[in-house]
């Protein structure tokens, strides 16, 4: 497995994998791997020749006041796990490798990323789509691979690959999840014990709502009145938003129908935790 961390050995290296006509698989992630990036990363070898992840914690995704300077990073544990599942290619740039000074340029998709975690997030998305699209360009992947539990990044990321006709495909693959349905998350580190135990409640609301579902209950309403109740019930847990919205254009629905997005965001303290469940009638 090599490890890159400038542009120019990075492209040297993929034009020699071009050239021989291989397919790559990306996993972009920001670090401090866990299950859910490895399942991804399992997948992405399977289904290609050559496996690239990146590992750059992206300061442009960062609002002021988040996380970006204690965002955990433990780039030698990540290297012995990305080994492990086959990774053929590492690149973790330095922040200059990637925003170089005077860099101007960035990619902004509109109305989806107004919404959800974009509404308390200004700017989030634009920096993620930035990234994504510079590591498209650089690594010109066949196939780049997403977890479901980002749900709002991955519409926003197809949505990208649909407007510039991108040629890849994306790859969205379920929520990975600790035995006892935390949905897993660099993120998770943060919690307390106490928080730990608590932050079940995530899963555990949307089960309860989608269970309402079965039984015939169409009104998004009580059905996010449900899932705030079980939310208020867990310590220490402030409920950021619930929103019951359409899978195509993420606008809040008027009643149950088709394909939804149940989707949630939890503070437990400075810690903020998303989840998602995808139902449909
Ligand atoms: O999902 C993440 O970890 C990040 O948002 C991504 C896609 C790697 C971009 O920095």
């Amino acid at each position: 497995m090599q490890i890159v961390q400038d542009i120019a050995t990075l492209r040297d290296i993929i034009g020699e994998v071009k050239k021989k006509g291989l397919s790559i698989g990306l996993v972009p992630t920001m670090g401090f791997l866990h299950e859910g990036h490895l399942s991804l990363m399992r997948a992405a070898k399977a289904e290609n020749d050559f496996l690239v992840v990146s590992i750059f914690v992206n300061p442009l995704q960062f609002g002021q006041g988040e996380d970006y300077e204690e965002y955990p990073r433990d780039l030698a544990r990540d290297q012995e796990l990305a080994a492990a599942v086959g990774c053929d290619l590492i690149f973790a740039p330095p922040v200059k490798e990637m925003y170089p000074r005077g860099y101007a340029t960035f990619v902004e998709v509109e109305r989806l990323t107004t919404v959800l975690c974009g509404s308390s997030r200004p700017g989030h998305f634009r920096g993620v789509t930035t990234v994504v699209a510079k590591l498209f360009n650089l690594v010109s992947p066949t196939h780049a691979y997403f977890g479901q539990k980002d749900a709002q990044q991955a519409f926003v990321l197809q949505k990208m690959v649909e407007d510039l006709n991108m040629n890849l495909e994306l790859v969205i693959r379920p929520t990975v999840r600790e035995a006892d349905g935390l949905a897993m998350s660099s993120r998770n580190k943060y919690l307390t014990s106490a928080q730990r135990k608590e932050a079940t409640v995530l899963f555990k609301s949307l089960n309860k709502a989608a269970g309402e579902i079965e039984k015939g209950e169409r009104d998004p309403e009580k059905l996010k009145e449900k899932i705030a109740q079980e939310i208020s019930a867990a310590r220490g847990a402030r409920l950021e938003y619930i929103e019951i919205v359409d899978t195509s254009e993420l606008r809040p629905v008027s009643t149950v129908a088709g394909s939804c997005l149940i989707a949630i965001a939890v503070k437990f303290d400075q810690t903020r935790l998303i989840d998602n469940i995808v139902v449909g009638v």
